[in-house]
C-alpha cells in the first residue's frame, strides 16, 4: 500500500519525504487555501515546488466544473511536471474529462467519491486513482472502511485497473483498516503516518534495553 500525504504544507511534505516512506502528495483547493496559496501564478508555482520535493504522484485539482474548462486546466496542470496527476471531481463532465485524459496518457485522480456506483463509473472512464472520502462518510455515521472493502471487491471481481486511493483518512487506525480493506493507497496528514510509530511497550522496552546496556557497560 502506498502512502501519500494530504497537505499543501511544504515543511510537512519534506518531513514525510525525509522519512523515506512517501509515495506522493494529494492537495485540494481547501488545503491550498489553508496554506495561504492564492492566485493562479502562486498556485502553479506551489505545485512545482511540491514536485521538486517528492518522487512522483502529485495530485493537482482542477477548479473548472465544465468539460472544456477541465480539459484546458487539466492539460495545463499536467504540463507543469510529469509527476502531476490531474484531480477531477466525480461529476458528469468530470467523467468525460477522465475519459479524455485516460485516452491521452494523462493520469487522473477522481475525487469526492462516496459510493460504489461512483467507483464503477470512474473505473469505466479509465481513472488512474479513485478517492473515496472515508472520514467524511464516518462523519455521517456510516462506515467509510466498508466502502473501501466494497470497492476493493468490485474492482477485483471485474478486473478494473483503477487504484483505490483512500482519502479523508484522519488517523493511524484508518491507515491500518484501509490496508486490511484492500486500499492501494492512503492519503493522510503527517500526524496519522507518525502515529503508526506509537506503542508504549516500544518506549518501555527501549528504555529497559538502554538501561541494561548502560548498567552492564558502566
Ligand atoms: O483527501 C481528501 C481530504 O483532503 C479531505 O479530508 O479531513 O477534509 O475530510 P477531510
Amino acid at each position: 500500500m502506498k502512502f501519500f500525504i494530504d497537505t499543501a504544507n511544504l515543511d510537512q511534505i519534506r518531513e514525510a519525504q525525509d522519512l523515506g516512506v512517501l509515495d506522493g502528495v494529494t492537495t485540494n483547493p481547501s488545503l491550498m487555501a489553508k496554506e495561504g496559496i492564492t492566485g493562479e501564478k502562486n498556485i502553479l508555482q506551489h505545485y512545482k515546488d511540491i514536485c521538486s520535493i517528492v518522487d512522483n504522484n502529485v495530485s493537482a485539482e482542477v477548479i473548472s466544473t465544465d468539460y472544456e474548462g477541465m480539459i484546458k486546466e487539466g492539460s495545463m496542470l499536467a504540463g507543469l511536471n510529469p509527476k502531476i496527476v490531474v484531480k477531477i471531481p466525480m461529476i458528469k463532465d468530470g467523467i468525460k474529462a477522465i475519459k479524455y485524459f485516460s485516452e491521452n496518457g494523462i493520469r487522473t485522480n477522481c475525487t469526492l467519491v462516496f459510493s460504489p456506483g461512483q467507483a464503477i463509473l470512474a473505473a469505466k472512464a479509465g481513472a488512474t486513482y479513485l478517492s473515496p472520502f472515508i472520514g467524511r462518510i464516518d462523519d455521517m455515521n456510516w462506515d467509510g472502511i466498508q466502502l473501501i472493502e466494497q470497492i476493493s471487491q468490485i474492482y477485483a471481481i471485474q478486473n478494473m485497473e483503477t487504484k483505490i486511493l483512500a482519502a479523508s483518512v484522519r488517523n493511524s487506525l484508518h491507515i491500518v483498516r484501509c490496508a486490511e480493506a484492500g486500499a492501494d493507497v492512503v492519503t493522510c496528514p503527517l500526524s496519522a503516518i507518525l502515529g503508526l510509530l506509537k506503542h508504549p511497550l516500544t518506549d518501555i522496552g527501549l528504555a529497559q534495553f538502554l538501561a541494561d546496556h548502560n548498567k552492564a557497560n558502566s
